[in-house]
């Protein structure tokens, strides 16, 4: 029965993206993957069993050139950049379950099966086109894709005037259930001012779209499986990740799907992932994903940073100095999910020094260091309850509320500047309370106000590193071991204050966020 049970509990399925092969991870990736991390892990601890998907989307005109331009075969360079990526995956401890690559067997066998369907099914037409074609977008252009000179934008590239046929796939019969499926769906784009954007869109009508590519003019693909002259479109390939990588057509499939998060970046939602991903996963017959949620972009002096403004940032170089915790919380600090945000190393160098490293790292020092001199490292039984102690305590159980509310809500930064603001307010209270002075006093009460203040402070700092859990986990897990706490598999039974740690032995002094060498000369 167990088993029955489990087996048919619909996972909460969660994908980023799948990041381009032709190019090295930048800070804008490795955003993303953090980003989806923290909703899984969030999840995980809601008691929520977590199918997370990440990947490489490695076919297509701008793989097959670059491989070209450095005298390798394609997949010799999508077979490096894998490696490049999973390595970032390992570096920011994302828990991904799969890893797919859109050129491995089990991706390509559901492409060809769900073209074939539609193709079958009258979805998918040849014809001939006429018109503008850009290859750096990989795409077709009309006349509205000028801009107001009357001039291509340069993010297209070179583009040229061809003449061919291709292959169709219907969109326009679509459009009318689309805009009633955003409107009635309040959740399916996430932040809601972006649906906006979808059904500006979808005002004019939509044409089909071509979904194949002439093999004489990119072989990188996957060949239609009704016309071997032809590859498929590579985001008609790349957006299948989503359900081959979920299992389509076995049984792990009917748990994953549909999909509860497709977490993507503004640049690729309209129109890839809010038009053409629902229309083909309809006509396939596959119900829609739950909800598409759009983050903002990681801006470089004003611009988005890409490889081609070569004003990127190297995720792993800031990881190698200051640890992926370190990492994982500026990002997840920084950006109010949706909006974009401007990178800089000082502020970077701001946010690790005076909330990790101070805040954290110095109370972290101070109840290790108090209890070590005077406790033998054993957290005392709290004794009274004054004032001092009930604010902070409310403020607690103002915070752990708030807090998770929050994170429901993907305001992550916003979650974390509250847990910041607590941790601060037990560094005031140890300031007020002053054990160290009460140490020194011969009244029984202060004997009893200097346990219960660093019972209070070890507990709170207990309580705290349980919010930073899904952003912080190798910090949460750090500073239980210190306090000698055994962590309840119930995330939010760890939330509660208890006394759980009266009578644990803490660790020596650890500093878990040192300052960096410039900073300390
Ligand atoms: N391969 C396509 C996606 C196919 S999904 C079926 C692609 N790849 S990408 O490598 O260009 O981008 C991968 C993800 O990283 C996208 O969601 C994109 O928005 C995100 N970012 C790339 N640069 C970014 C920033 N500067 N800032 C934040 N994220 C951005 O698009």
């Amino acid at each position: 029965m167990a088993y029955r049970r489990l087996k048919f509990m619909k996972s909460f399925y969660i994908t980023t993206a799948i990041d381009y092969a032709n190019g090295k991870p930048h800070l804008g990736h490795a955003y993303e993957k953090v980003l989806t991390d923290v909703v899984a892990r969030f999840r995980r601890l809601m008691g929520d069993e977590v199918y997370f998907l990440t990947g490489l989307d490695e076919h297509g005109q701008k793989v097959q050139q670059s491989a070209k331009a450095l005298g390798i075969e394609p997949i010799e360079l999508c077979d490096e950049a894998a490696v490049n990526f999973k390595a970032l995956c390992a570096s920011l401890n994302i828990t991904n379950d799969d890893f797919i690559r859109t050129t491995e067997d089990r991706h390509k066998t559901v492409v060809c099966s769900i073209l074939q369907k539609l193709f079958d099914q009258g979805d998918i037409y040849k014809a001939k086109y006429q018109g503008y074609y850009s290859k750096r977008a990989e795409q077709f252009l009309q006349e509205k894709d000028k801009d107001e000179n009357g001039e291509w934008p340069a993010i297209f590239g070179e583009v040229e005037e061809i003449t061919e046929s291709n292959y169709f796939f219907k969109l326009s019969q679509h459009q009318d259930w689309l805009i009633d499926h955003i409107n009635s769906n309040e959740s399916f784009i996430f932040p809601r001012f972006r649906a906006k954007q979808v059904l500006g869109f979808l005002k004019d009508p939509i044409n089909d779209l071509c979904i194949s590519r002439p093999k004489e003019r990119l072989e990188w693909g996957i060949p239609l499986p009704f016309d071997e002259d032809y590859v498929a479109y590579v985001w008609f390939d790349a957006l299948l990740n989503y359900v081959s990588g979920a299992g389509y057509g076995t049984d792990d499939f009917e748990q994953r799907w549909p999909a509860d998060f497709h977490v993507i970046g503004k640049d690729i939602l309209v129109p890839p992932h809010s038009v053409y991903w629902p229309i083909m996963l309809k006509a396939a017959g596959i119900a829609l994903p739950k909800s598409i949620l759009a983050h903002g972009w990681w801006l470089k002096s004003g611009e988005k940073m890409s490889k081609s403004t070569g004003e990127v940032v190297d995720p792993l170089d800031l990881i190698e100095q200051f640890g992926s915790d370190a990492f994982r919380y500026f990002v997840t600090r920084e950006m109010n999910v949706g909006q974009d945000s401007e990178f800089s190393l000082d502020q970077y160098m701001s946010r690790y020094n005076s909330d990790l490293a101070n805040d954290l790292g110095n109370l972290l020092s101070r109840v290790l260091t108090m209890l070590g001199r005077g406790f033998d490292g054993v957290v005392p039984a709290p004794q009274i309850e004054e004032e001092l102690e009930k604010e902070i305590w409310k403020d607690w159980d103002e915070t752990r509320s708030k807090v998770v509310a929050l994170y429901e809500g993907f305001q992550f930064h916003a979650g974390l500047e509250r847990t910041f603001a607590f941790i601060s307010s037990i560094n005031r209270y140890a300031e007020q309370r002053a054990p160290w002075k009460l140490a020194k006093s011969d009244d029984p009460e202060d004997k009893k106000r200097l346990d219960t203040s660093l019972h209070l402070m070890a507990e709170s700092l207990r309580l705290a590193v349980g919010l930073l859990d899904p952003v912080m986990p190798e910090t949460t897990q750090k500073v239980y071991e210190l306090l000698g706490y055994e962590p309840d598999a119930n995330w939010q039974a760890r939330l509660i204050r208890n006394d759980s740690l009266v009578g644990r032995k803490v660790g020596a002094k650890a500093i878990l966020f040192p300052k960096p060498a410039a900073e300390a000369k």
